[in-house]
């Protein structure tokens, strides 16, 4: 999980920097562990323009209040990336946006994660490219710049170089789709060409882009990211679509590689923010429609009398989707617990996950005395957080302390980019809601059903017919993705040929 953020200012003589910065803070929540920018300008001959890259381990704002960042990063050009460490581990090294030299001179960012990265590693390295990092997104740009140098040599053998940049660059993205398995959403910075976006074949990471007068264009994980800087949505990349950008062009997009579109759900359940519109769908809206869904699981599984007197939201994420349960069952919604909005996320923070909940959370003891509480949150992964919320519940005197997921049982392993990585440490692995109930000290837990879950999203667009929920059903869209028998997986070739 990770936030990427492209911009291109019409006007030469601006400074996209400060924007930039502003774009990364609103897509914060994507990843708190590093953050850089890269930028150039469009307008300086060619050959004399220098990339100016800031990156650094850190939320966006320390490691742009570091530098005097507006004077170190000039042009009207750039990306910017906030990291949550997937591949490549934590170090400042893996830091992105990362950079060749050659073809031209690329910079990239990327969400999401290769699952041939290894393969394709192998196979740069024997074409005598140096891999520096232990990052996939490293692996993304090099079978990329391979591309496109060849697609450059090639135009220039044609003698079209001069017009054809654009065949290039939409042939050199396609090759590059047909050799990455995985999710990933990218976008690029080619110096003397512009910016450049494209997302997997499958669509499994989002990327939007939008327009502002003037001819400003801008590209982001999230169109959150667009409202803040004052762009209009234009619309989703499409699955295996290209987005090229250019100074004084118009705008070319290309379907390069598509397969299907199936966007990873958890993005609506958790990742995204509520104000973001993804593929048409306000998350929102979406996770109002899991609050009455929940309703309905709890109507299902107590017919006669759920015995709740009061629903309690594990803030923030599934503050929507506690409401909306809380109303559709005709029983009081309350805050119960207050978030401390300095400390981050704890699925996200690294080091002792239970003292971070008690830094972060804390109880209105009014709420819970006495009472039969429902706790609503968005998911259930390892568990930690779970059962310290329990517990805090307890403490603050609750009667009863019931439990509900939005999202289905997490169960298996994430191969694109969220760090759901080994089965044997969630708490669902080889266990039922009550074996889970045990486990967190509650008296009773309930997951929402998966096909319920994919219907809130489907019903806001129905046009979606497939989702990425390899997390709770174990199946892999990219195919190249195998479980053993301890819910564990291997990446093979894939099962089906995509060409
Ligand atoms: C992924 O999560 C595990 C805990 O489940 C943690 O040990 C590991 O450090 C995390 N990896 C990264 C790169 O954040
Ligand atoms: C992934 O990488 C391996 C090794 O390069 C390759 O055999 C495979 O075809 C690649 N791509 C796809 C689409 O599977
Ligand atoms: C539904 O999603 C598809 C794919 O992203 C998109 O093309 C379409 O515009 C969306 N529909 C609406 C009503 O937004
Ligand atoms: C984490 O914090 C809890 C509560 O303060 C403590 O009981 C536990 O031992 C700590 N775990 C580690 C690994 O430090
Ligand atoms: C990335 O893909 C590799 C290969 O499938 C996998 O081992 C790894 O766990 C994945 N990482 C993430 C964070 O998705």
């Amino acid at each position: 999980m990770c936030g990427v953020v492209g911009l291109l200012l019409a006007d030469g003589e601006e400074h996209c920097c400060a924007e930039l910065v502003d774009g990364l803070t609103t897509l914060q929540h994507r990843g708190q562990d590093a953050a850089g920018i890269v930028t150039a300008c469009t307008k300086s001959e060619w050959e004399s323009v220098k990339f100016s890259l800031v990156r650094d381990l850190g939320l966006v704002r320390d490691v742009f209040a570091r530098v005097p960042a507006a004077q170190s990063l000039r042009g009207n050009v750039g990306i910017g990336h906030v990291r949550y460490p997937t591949a490549g581990g934590g170090s400042a090294m893996n830091c992105q946006p990362l950079y060749v030299n050659f073809p031209c001179g690329l910079c990239l960012a990327h969400n999401g994660n290769l699952t041939n990265a290894s393969e394709l590693r192998s196979q740069l390295i024997e074409a005598h490219r140096h891999i520096n990092t232990d990052s996939d997104s490293e692996v993304l740009l090099n079978v990329f710049a391979e591309h496109l140098g060849g697609a450059l040599l090639k135009e220039e053998e044609q003698q079209q170089q001069s017009n054809n940049i654009e065949a290039a660059v939409f042939s050199a993205a396609e090759k590059t789709m047909k050799r990455c398995r995985g999710g990933y959403a990218a976008v690029m910075l080619i110096h003397n060409v512009g910016l450049l976006a494209f997302r997997d074949p499958w669509g499994i990471r989002p990327l939007v882009f939008g327009v502002r007068g003037g001819g400003d264009t801008a590209v982001a994980s999230e169109s959150v990211a667009l409202d803040t800087l004052g762009f209009s949505l234009e619309r989703d990349v499409a699955p295996g679509e290209v987005v090229l950008v250019r100074p004084e062009l118009p705008i070319v997009t290309r379907v390069c590689h598509a397969i299907s579109l199936t966007p990873c759900i958890f993005e609506y359940v958790y990742f995204s923010r509520p104000d973001s519109l993804m593929n048409g769908v306000s998350v929102y809206e979406a996770q109002l429609r899991m609050g009455e869904k929940l309703a309905g699981k709890i109507r299902r599984t107590f017919p006669n009398d759920h015995g709740i007197d009061v629903v309690i939201a594990v803030p923030d994420t599934s503050r929507p989707i506690a409401l909306q349960c809380a109303y559709s069952l005709d029983t009081p919604y309350r805050e119960g617990f207050i978030k401390n909005r300095y400390v981050g996320r704890t699925f996200i923070m690294p080091g002792n996950r239970t003292k971070g909940v008690r830094l972060k959370l804390n109880t209105i003891k009014t709420e819970f005395r006495g009472k039969a509480v429902l706790l609503v949150d968005d998911s259930i992964v390892r568990g930690t957080t779970s059962t310290e919320l329990v517990q805090m519940a307890r403490e603050a005197g609750a009667r009863k302390v019931f439990f509900i997921s939005a999202s289905p049982e997490v169960r298996y392993p994430n191969v694109y980019g969220i760090n759901i990585s080994s089965s044997t440490e969630l708490i669902a692995h080889n266990r039922t809601p009550d074996d889970v109930a045990a486990k967190l000290g509650a008296d009773w837990v309930l997951f929402q059903d998966l096909p319920d879950l994919e219907d809130c999203v489907r019903s806001l667009n129905s046009t979606l017919s497939r989702f990425e929920t390899s997390v709770f059903s174990g199946t892999y869209v990219t195919n190249d993705v195998r479980l053993l028998e301890d819910n564990n997986i291997i990446t093979s070739p894939p099962t089906t040929t995509i060409s």
